[in-house]
């Protein structure tokens, strides 16, 4: 799929959801049609656009009415995505997390060919979305896997902290192993360092070492520590509504512009 970014770091906590919602958002402004794919149980992505899905029932029993479907069913019960998915906006669209997700690491653990089922999924909508953009939950398990599978390029937010590069080696290893065996044009699109606060000597040491082992590899763009950032999932908004002179906007709408102009 072209154009199908995964957002990954097994390490939590450092701006995956948030990088995910905001770009999304910001793609979307910029009149592209665009698809996110929530892929972590905790449902933030989801739950940042007021888009939730109530966790009724037995997940096995399908049918059951009250049981709204979501990206566990589309992985585990072999659902259409077309089913799942709900729009937010003119050309903003969900394929929405829940609970049953942070079961499908073990449930899927015996199935032949678990790595492939979300590639499998994408290609009754090829070509129907611009960008589509895939938030991974903290870990490198099945789920992820499936992410950086159906993927062409992986987007890795790191935060500006000491042994923030703690991890990502092996988060690269994971990627190059995933391009060996399923995927070959897959693609680092970019380390991202977020939570930066450019008053603190830590955050710019941090910056400068990730440019050094990274080099090109790195988003010009930096997103700042800001608060307007923490509080707009609460409002159901993206930056760009929430707050659009926040430094937040400001640092998003310019990830946005490098990621259309770094192109597919
Ligand atoms: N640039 C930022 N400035 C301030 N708070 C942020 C920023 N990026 C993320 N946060 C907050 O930090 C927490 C973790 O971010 P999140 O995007 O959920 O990380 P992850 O998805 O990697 O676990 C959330 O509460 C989020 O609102
Ligand atoms: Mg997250």
């Amino acid at each position: 799929m072209n154009n199908a970014y995964a957002i990954v770091n097994q390490k939590g906590g450092v701006g995956k959801t948030t990088t995910t919602a905001n770009l999304a958002a910001g793609l979307a402004r910029k009149d592209k049609k665009v698809l996110l794919i929530d892929l972590d149980a905790q449902a933030n992505a989801s739950a940042h656009f007021g888009v939730s899905v109530e966790d009724g029932g037995d997940p096995n029993v399908i049918e059951a009415a009250e049981l709204k479907k979501s990206m566990y069913h589309v992985l585990r019960h072999q659902t259409p995505i077309q089913e799942i998915i709900q729009k937010v906006s003119e050309n903003l669209f969900i394929a929405p997390a829940s609970l049953f997700l942070s079961a499908a690491d073990l449930e899927l653990s015996g199935v032949i060919g678990r790595e492939l089922i979300l590639r499998s999924a994408l290609q009754s909508i090829e070509g129907e979305y611009d960008f589509i953009l895939m938030d991974c939950p903290p870990s490198l398990g099945v789920l992820s896997v499936n992410g950086l599978v159906a993927a062409s390029k992986v987007i890795v937010p790191v935060q500006s902290e000491y042994l923030a590069l703690h991890g990502v080696r092996q988060l690269l290893d994971t990627v190059d192993q995933v391009r060996a065996a399923y995927n070959p044009r897959l693609s680092v699109g970019g380390v991202l360092l977020c939570l930066h606060d450019s008053r603190r000597r830590l955050s710019r040491s941090v910056a400068d070492t990730v440019k050094e082992y990274f080099g090109d590899l790195v988003f010009d763009t930096i997103i700042r520590t800001n608060v307007a950032l923490a509080e707009a999932p609460a409002s159901g908004e993206s930056i760009f509504d929430y707050d659009p002179r926040s430094s937040g906007a400001e640092d998003y709408g310019k990830l946005v512009e490098e990621v259309i102009s770094r192109g597919a």
